[in-house]
């Protein structure tokens, strides 16, 4: 769908080309390009401001129908993610329009203080993740994406990027997986069917692929996961999958939170946010496009996703507040709240990965509390990792990508408030305030001596309402962060 072209816009002919022109000064090298925002900027309504657009139709000497110029503002402001910003808005844009084609006029880095592989980098992500519709459920399909986006190239990029385009495509591919997965209603992904989804995909890019039905998790005694399913008709299930290179020796394990729904258990979710809940499986839909993601690029780590999937429902055979069960690990845990369920299903899924795989780093991802929302708002992911190396890893990656993370503590003393007068461990804590952090530290209790991190995605996961590159619902948050991080870290 996306492209790199080298090519003579005196000789092609084009039907809509969209040029980024910043306020402040010249961007692009080509003297047609050039020309054009010349002209573009003569006009009373265009200075090349932020957001600003206009469009000429047929401009004189070439043989384009459209020029779509875009203001990106002053150019010393411009990062990465202004590109990404702009060309996300620019693909919806053209895509409401009714266009099935577009060439994007790509700038001249060096005007940007940015390097040539981060300007095509941010173009090409936001371009494909703006270029997404989800309307499965809609008999008009209102919008449609675009079929083909081309970028504007000198001939010598085209070639040196031509493999940096190819793994953009495929990973933000990943992204809208995760997107698409987490916008269908929880009618349609139950943990069963959620896990014969996962197991096509998986199928299809050579992944390797097991999942432990209701009565293996029961002979193997996911005794906390097992409670909070309990209380559904849709029975539990947990996916494993595997990349397993020739080459990689040591093992990554990723776990994600799968609650196909979330109603609180009998702690019953009262606010409007129950409305919301078929979200709080993005972790589990991370994790699985992340592994598609590494399966399509080869990558040369053995990686193992262990995905727990329940639905948390509310029945006569619902697990109840003060309920004890004995975990996978062994720990018996007092539920306090049916409400606090994704750190169960964690830990059951996490103590089996470490028992299993003795992985050298776990990273968990989980839509796991409003209180990190309260924390760190919609927008930014809460990073737990007591390893150092892992926590400033996970942080570089989150700045290259633009899925923003940000470090919280892991306070030993903070565990007092986990405690439980009659079992090992409460999965409630005895306060309200720092409830991320006891969220995490919950976790931490499952994990051995394994170097591990936990990534709170509670509020990136799910928007109300659109953004320069996603659309309403599902963000796919995690999928660029993770690939990004196995591709950089170690
Ligand atoms: N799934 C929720 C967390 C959540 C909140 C996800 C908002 C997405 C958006 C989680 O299972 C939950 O309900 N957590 C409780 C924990 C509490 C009972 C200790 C919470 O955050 O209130
Ligand atoms: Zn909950
Ligand atoms: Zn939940």
């Amino acid at each position: 769908m996306i492209h790199l072209a080298a090519i003579d816009l005196k000789r092609e002919k084009i039907n809509t080309l969209l040029i980024p022109v910043c306020e402040d000064k010249p961007i692009h090298t080509d003297a047609a390009i050039l020309a054009l925002a010349e002209s573009a900027l003569g006009l009373e309504e265009f200075q090349g401001q932020l957001d600003q657009e206009v469009i000429l139709y047929n401009p004189p000497g070439l043989s384009v129908e459209r020029a779509v110029f875009r203001g990106l503002g002053k150019a010393e402001k411009l990062d990465a993610e202004g590109l990404r910003q702009m060309a996300g808005k620019s693909l919806k844009r053209c895509a409401k329009m009714g266009l099935a084609r577009l060439w994007v006029a790509v700038p001249h880095a060096a005007d940007l203080s940015l390097d040539a592989a981060s300007v095509l980098t941010a173009l090409l992500e936001g371009a494909v993740l703006g270029n997404h519709v989800f309307d499965r459920y809609k008999q008009k399909k209102e919008t449609k994406p675009l079929a083909r986006i081309d970028f504007l190239v000198p001939a010598e990029h085209a070639r040196r990027f031509q493999k940096l385009a190819a793994r953009i495509e495929t990973v933000c591919r990943g992204t809208l997986l995760a997107r698409d997965w987490v916008n269908t209603p929880s009618n349609e992904k139950t943990p069963e069917q959620f896990a014969r989804l996962i197991t096509a995909a998986a199928k299809k890019s050579g992944l390797s692929v097991r999942v432990f039905t209701e009565a293996e998790l029961q002979r193997r005694k996911f005794g906390a996961l097992l409670a909070v399913g309990a209380g559904s008709l849709n029975k539990p299930a947990m996916v494993v999958l595997e990349h397993k290179p020739r080459s990689g020796r040591d093992t990554v394990v990723l776990v994600g939170k799968g609650v196909t729904f979330d109603s609180g258990g009998l702690n019953i979710k009262t606010g409007p946010s129950i409305g919301d809940m078929k979200c709080d499986m993005a972790g589990a839909a991370a994790v699985t496009a992340t592994l598609l993601t590494a399966a399509a690029l080869k990558l040369s780590r053995r990686i193992v996703g262990v995905i727990p999937l329940v639905e948390n429902m509310v029945s006569g055979r619902s697990t109840r507040p003060g309920d004890i069960v004995t975990s996978f690990s062994g720990k018996t845990v007092e539920i306090g709240n049916t409400d606090a369920e994704g750190r169960l299903i964690l830990a059951d899924a996490m103590a089996y990965a470490v028992k299993t795989y003795a992985p050298k780093v776990m990273i968990d991802m989980a839509t796991l509390t409003g209180a990190c929302v309260v924390a760190l708002g919609e927008k930014i992911a809460g990073v737990f990792a007591g390893d150092e190396t892992l926590r400033a890893e996970l942080l570089a990656a989150a700045g290259r990508t633009q899925e923003r993370c940000w470090p919280l503590p892991l306070p030993e003393d903070y565990k007092e408030l986990l405690k439980s007068s009659f079992a090992d461990i409460n999965n409630m804590p005895s306060a309200r305030e720092g409830g991320a952090i006891s969220a995490a530290l919950f976790l931490s209790e499952f994990v051995g001596n394994t170097p591990w991190a936990h990534i709170d995605i509670a509020g990136p996961a799910y928007q109300k309402k659109e953004s320069a590159y996603c659309g309403a619902g599902g963000t796919g948050f995690g999928v660029r962060l993770l690939v990004d991080w196995l591709m950089h870290g170690n």
